[in-house]
C-alpha cells in the first residue's frame, strides 16, 4: 500500500467514525441546551396570538377595571374583579391569564392552555363555566389556539388572584354581573 492509499484509508475511517458519533453528539447537545430561543417564527406566532386575543375580546373579561369603565393597562389580562353569575352554576371571575406562577397561568403548559380554550377542560379536570366562551373557541384552528397560548405565555406576569369561583348559594366577595328577571307588571 502506498503512503497515498494509507492516507485515504485513514480519512475514510475517521469520516465513518464521525458519521456515527456526530449525530449522537448533536442530539445530546440539543437535549442539554433545550429548545431554541424564541426566534422569528415564534415572534410571528406571538403577534398572531396578540391579534386573536384582541379581536376575541379576551381582554374584556380578563383585565381588571374593564367592566368598571377603566381597564387597568398596567395589569393587562391580569384577571377581572367583576364576575358573571351563571344561573344555577355560580359566579365566575375571568382569571389572571399572565404567566405569574402563583396567581396566573405560570404553571400551565401551552398545551394546557390550548386544551382549556378549545375543550373547557382545566388541568385539574374541572370544566370551565360556559360564560368563558370555550364552546365557540373550540372552532379555533390548532395553529391559532397555539398562537394564543404563545402570546399569553409571553405576557409580563401580573400578581393578582381573582375571587371565586363561588357555587350557587355562596356569597361572592366582589362585583357581579347578573341576569335580572323583569319586575312583575
Ligand atoms: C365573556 C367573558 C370572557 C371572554 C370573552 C373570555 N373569557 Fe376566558 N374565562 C372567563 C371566565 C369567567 C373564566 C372562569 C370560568 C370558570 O372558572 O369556570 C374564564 C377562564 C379562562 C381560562 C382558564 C383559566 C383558569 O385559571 O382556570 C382561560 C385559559 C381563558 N379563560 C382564556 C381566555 C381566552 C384566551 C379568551 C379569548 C380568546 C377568553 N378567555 C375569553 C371569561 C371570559
Amino acid at each position: 500500500m502506498s503512503i497515498h492509499d494509507f492516507g485515504s484509508a485513514a480519512t475514510r475511517m475517521v469520516s465513518q467514525a464521525a458519521r456515527r458519533v456526530l449525530p449522537a453528539t448533536f442530539a445530546a447537545l440539543a437535549a442539554a441546551i433545550g429548545p431554541p430561543p424564541a426566534g422569528a417564527a415564534d415572534s410571528k406566532l406571538v403577534e398572531r396570538g396578540k391579534y386573536l386575543v384582541t379581536i376575541a375580546s379576551c381582554t374584556d373579561c380578563h383585565t381588571p377595571g374593564h367592566f368598571l369603565g377603566k381597564p387597568d393597562r398596567t395589569r393587562h389580562l391580569g384577571g377581572s374583579e367583576v364576575g358573571f353569575e351563571v344561573p344555577g352554576l355560580g359566579v365566575f371571575y375571568g382569571p389572571n391569564l399572565t404567566p405569574d406562577e402563583a396567581t396566573g397561568l405560570g404553571r400551565w403548559s401551552e398545551r394546557d392552555i390550548v386544551t382549556a380554550i378549545r375543550t373547557g377542560k382545566r388541568p385539574d379536570g374541572r370544566t370551565l363555566a360556559p360564560i368563558m366562551p370555550w364552546p365557540a373557541l373550540a372552532e379555533l384552528t390548532e395553529l391559532d389556539a397555539r398562537a394564543i397560548a404563545a402570546y399569553l405565555k409571553n405576557l409580563p406576569p401580573v400578581r393578582n388572584k381573582v375571587p371565586g369561583p363561588f357555587g350557587p348559594g355562596e356569597a361572592p366577595t366582589s362585583f357581579v354581573m347578573k341576569i335580572v328577571a323583569p319586575a312583575k307588571q
